[in-house]
């Protein structure tokens, strides 16, 4: 018994030995395995391993990428795919040959460019000038090619851009009073939020340089650099590399695209500073601008102030200083406009309040922000957020104006570059405005704007959240926004019959003023009918025809010609009728002249324009009344009058 459990112990003692000397066998086989696959790949694939990102070691916290899953925040279409940083165009890589520390901050940088053996070395940090070298081996041809394929790409000629220094000055535009100006010593302290979308380099930088420049340290908390999901080559690496040799920036990117409202929300959520600046990423400033700023919102943190926006060319970059007095106002249709010499009772050198404010550069206190509704994250990618907070910002407690000591240059593209997923969005945007904010006067949007009434018609916007807020924050109505804040905003009648698209019959054209002839009014024509509600007007009770989305344009008569001229804000009762409409004949008659409003198609009179082709096209006349088909006129109402 003795025995057998002896000779069993040693077997079972040996079989152990056994199995860890085979163990030990098979562990190193296939060690040895994957080391030599290993080199057996990299045999097959001969060249460079791909490039770890390199992380900047002296700024840990410089970079920050954001997976913002705020369900909140997203979008609700679906845009490009996010692009990782290693596909970078142009690498940054600093160059540690024969020094195992990490690189100095001076030290010397490799360009690479991928699918280019063009291996550039450049001095750290890299200078415009040279920066603009490498990005331009991209482009090829001559200064014009170039020149155009930037305007087609950016909307602005990025060529002329990068000509000019990062750091120019802008000429002294400010009022001499303003330099007279004293400031309290205490001021709040300011994060300065960009948010960018395949910004160009030279304006980018221009605009970040520009603020360091410009804003004193001791109010300048930060400048947070929100990337909104750049697919641009030279947002990437480059830019963390150079904005590492920065004091004061600090680089945020968004892992998936969130728009201008989500973009900036992102940035105020992450900022530090007590009053938030909102910069577009092709703005210069003006000195001085930070102080009275952030002076007017300290008195009252309730206050959102905006500087006077000036002017960059986008052909020639120059600066085009802004006339004082101006203010940001906007029209049935929801369009953002400044309004040069608003007529206004208080024409003093002082800030002026403003119905609303442009995106371009807007101050306003961290805790008010987020207290009041930051931006509304149902709105897409890009339009109408300023006027969006705007009503909101008057409406909840809050109150904005334009103060006429700080300046900030905003460059004015030529059109828009990025191409939109949704053609529908900005009116996908107004809608939400115009549900959410503006009661039953919606009414007189969805009316000039009819292709926002017929998306309106087969989808409703949610607005249950932006609801419940305006509710909590106990806001005002539309009505009281139009009569306190707004009271010079033509409130449109649109009585049946007598409002909508001005139709005649003789020429089965509409009444017609062209875009972009100016707000001061111009010859009237005929056009093609829209059905957009682009050509809608509407003849009131005081026997005007109002002209245009802002109603602040009258028909009226220049000789026999049938002009536009803006309305008289209080019409001597004496002038008595302007325009009168005799339903049964179609006829429209100037009161003063007696006589009826005629459409003439071109190559019709000598007056006509040579220019013109489209025979649907021609002017307006005052012509003796006669039955003639082309003084014969029809309102007709796009929308009908209960729709929306
Ligand atoms: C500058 O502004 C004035 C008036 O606002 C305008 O007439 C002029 O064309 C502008 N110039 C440029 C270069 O934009
Ligand atoms: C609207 O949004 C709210 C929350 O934002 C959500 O609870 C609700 O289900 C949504 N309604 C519809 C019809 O999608």
């Amino acid at each position: 018994m003795r025995l057998w459990g002896r000779a069993t112990a040693v077997r079972t003692r040996m079989l152990c030995l056994w199995l860890l000397v085979l163990g030990f066998a098979l562990l190193t086989l296939a060690l040895s395995d994957l080391f030599n696959r290993d080199r057996d790949q990299s045999h097959q694939k001969p060249g460079p391993p791909r490039r770890p990102l390199q992380r900047i070691p002296s700024a840990p916290d410089l970079e920050v990428i954001v997976d913002y899953r705020d369900p909140a925040l997203e979008l609700g279409i679906d845009l490009a795919p996010l692009k990782s940083l290693q596909e970078d165009q142009l690498l940054f890589v600093p160059s540690t040959q024969g020094t195992k520390n990490p690189p100095q901050k001076k030290g010397s940088y490799k360009v690479l460019l991928p699918g280019a053996n063009k291996d550039t070395r450049v001095t750290a940090p890299p200078t415009h000038g040279e920066m603009g070298k490498a990005v331009r081996l991209h482009l090829a041809g001559t200064e014009r090619d170039m020149e155009l394929s930037a305007v087609q790409k950016y909307g602005f000629n990025e060529v002329v851009s990068e000509k000019i220094s990062l750091h120019r000055r802008l000429p002294e535009a400010r009022h001499p009073e303003c330099l007279k100006e004293q400031y309290s010593e205490s001021l709040p302290s300011a994060s300065v939020v960009i948010c960018f979308h395949d910004e160009a380099w030279s304006t980018l930088l221009r605009t970040v340089h520009s603020v360091l420049d410009t804003a004193p340290r001791q109010y300048l908390q930060e400048v947070l650099l929100v990337d909104d999901l750049s697919q641009h080559g030279h947002l990437k690496s480059v830019l963390s590399e150079y904005m590492s040799h920065l004091d004061g920036v600090r680089l945020i990117r968004s892992t998936r695209r969130l728009g201008v409202g989500g973009c900036r929300a992102l940035g105020a959520a992450r900022a530090a500073g007590e009053v938030l600046v909102f910069m577009d990423s092709h703005c210069e400033c003006q000195k001085g601008w930070l102080e009275p700023l952030l002076e007017r919102v300290a008195q009252d943190r309730t206050r959102v102030v905006s500087p006077i926006m000036d002017v960059i060319d986008w052909q020639t970059f120059q600066y085009n200083a802004t006339q004082w007095p101006v203010r940001g106002v906007f029209d049935w249709r929801l369009d953002f406009h400044w309004e040069s010499n608003p007529q206004v009772q208080d024409k003093a050198f002082q800030p002026l309040r403003s119905p609303a404010l442009g995106g371009g550069a807007v101050a306003i206190d961290r805790h008010f922000f987020q207290s009041v509704g930051a931006y509304d994250p149902g709105m897409l990618l890009w339009g109408q957020e300023q006027i969006e907070l705007s009503i909101r910002v008057w409406s909840c407690g809050g109150s904005m104006e334009v103060v006429p000591c700080s300046r900030v240059a905003h460059l004015e593209r030529h059109h828009l570059p990025y191409r939109f997923p949704d053609q529908e969005l900005l009116q996908r945007n107004k809608i939400r405005i115009a549900d959410t904010w503006m009661d039953a006067y919606r009414k007189i949007f969805y009316r000039r704007d009819t292709l926002a009434h017929f998306i309106r018609q087969s989808e409703s916007p949610n607005i249950t959240e932006r609801l419940r807020l305006k509710r909590s924050l106990g806001c005002r109505n539309f009505h009281w926004y139009l009569t306190t804040v707004y009271p010079q905003l033509y409130i449109p009648q649109d009585r049946p019959a007598l409002s909508g698209e001005l139709y005649n019959v003789g020429t089965g054209s509409c009444a017609d003023y062209p875009r972009g002839q100016g707000l001061q009014g111009g010859a009237m024509n005929i056009a093609p009918c829209s059905g957009t509600g682009s050509q809608h007007c509407d003849l009131n009770s005081e026997f005007e025809v109002r002209w245009g989305p802002m109603g602040a344009l009258c028909l009226d008569a220049r000789g026999e010609r049938v002009v536009l001229s803006p309305c008289p804000t209080h019409r001597p009762t004496t002038s008595g009728l302007q325009w009168k409409f005799i339903k049964l004949s179609g006829q429209l008659v100037h009161q003063q002249s007696q006589l009826c409003l005629e459409a003439v198609k071109e190559g019709g009179p000598p007056q006509s324009s040579p220019t013109a082709v489209n025979t649907n096209t021609g002017s307006l006349f005052l012509h003796p009344c006669t039955h003639h088909p082309r003084q014969q006129w029809h309102f007709e109402q796009l929308v009908a009058p209960k729709g929306a």
